[in-house]
């Protein structure tokens, strides 16, 4: 599994397909291990990279994993095949806001939160009700290449997805439901406890 998965990250640097830091992810998985989540859901799967390890990290877990990218999501598809994981884990391939509304109350222990960056204000009330109390929202790239933290101009394709996230950052930061810790690992990561 080592192997595919070192081959599989290789393939997604070289072709542009963005997948989680290896700083990242070493803090998620290590994470993972701590509170043992049995039901996660993964907001961008892309081709399974981070799907696949988290599986791996959780022989207990179930994953849904959702993907707007028709390919992707094929790609992914096969990655847990080849790892031998498919069985724990629904591939959904349709737009994330429309999962998340859609899902019931308390139906994950544990979101990773790794898709649309601009989109996560616009998520965060649905995705908080479907985390259980005492589950994890783990957010992925919220410092965004340190433009989020920095006050340098920031270029119009990026500025909307900055200043979202800033707003983001402020709304996780003051809710009284949630408890939540920033780490500088990665792409910046936060880690909001449900209380
Ligand atoms: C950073 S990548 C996910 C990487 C993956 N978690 C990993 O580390 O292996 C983000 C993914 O989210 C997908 N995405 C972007 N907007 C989306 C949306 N609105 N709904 C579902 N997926 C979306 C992109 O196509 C992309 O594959």
């Amino acid at each position: 599994m080592e192997k595919y998965l070192e081959n599989l990250k290789s393939y997604a640097r070289q072709n542009h397909i963005p997948i989680i830091s290896d700083d990242g992810c070493d803090f998620l998985l290590n994470f993972l291990k701590q509170i043992k989540p049995k039901s996660v859901l993964e907001i961008g799967t892309a081709v399974g990279y981070s799907g696949s390890l988290i599986l791996k990290t959780l022989p207990d877990a179930r994953l849904t994993t959702v993907e707007k990218d028709e390919q992707r999501v094929a790609f992914a598809k096969k990655t847990f095949e080849e790892l031998d994981l498919l069985d724990r884990v629904n591939i959904l391939n349709i737009d994330a806001f429309e999962v998340i509304k859609s899902l019931e109350k308390n139906s994950f222990d544990f979101v990773f939160l790794d898709g649309p960056k601009g989109q996560y204000l616009k998520y965060y009330p649905y995705i908080k009700k479907i985390v259980k109390s005492g589950g994890y929202i783990f957010v992925d790239n919220i410092y965004f290449h340190n433009l989020v933290k920095g006050p340098e101009f920031v270029k119009h394709k990026l500025r909307t997805i900055v200043v979202n996230l800033r707003k983001f950052i402020d709304v996780i930061s003051t809710d009284r439901e949630v408890s939540t810790k920033f780490y500088d690992d990665g792409d910046g990561i936060a880690v909001i406890l449900k209380l």
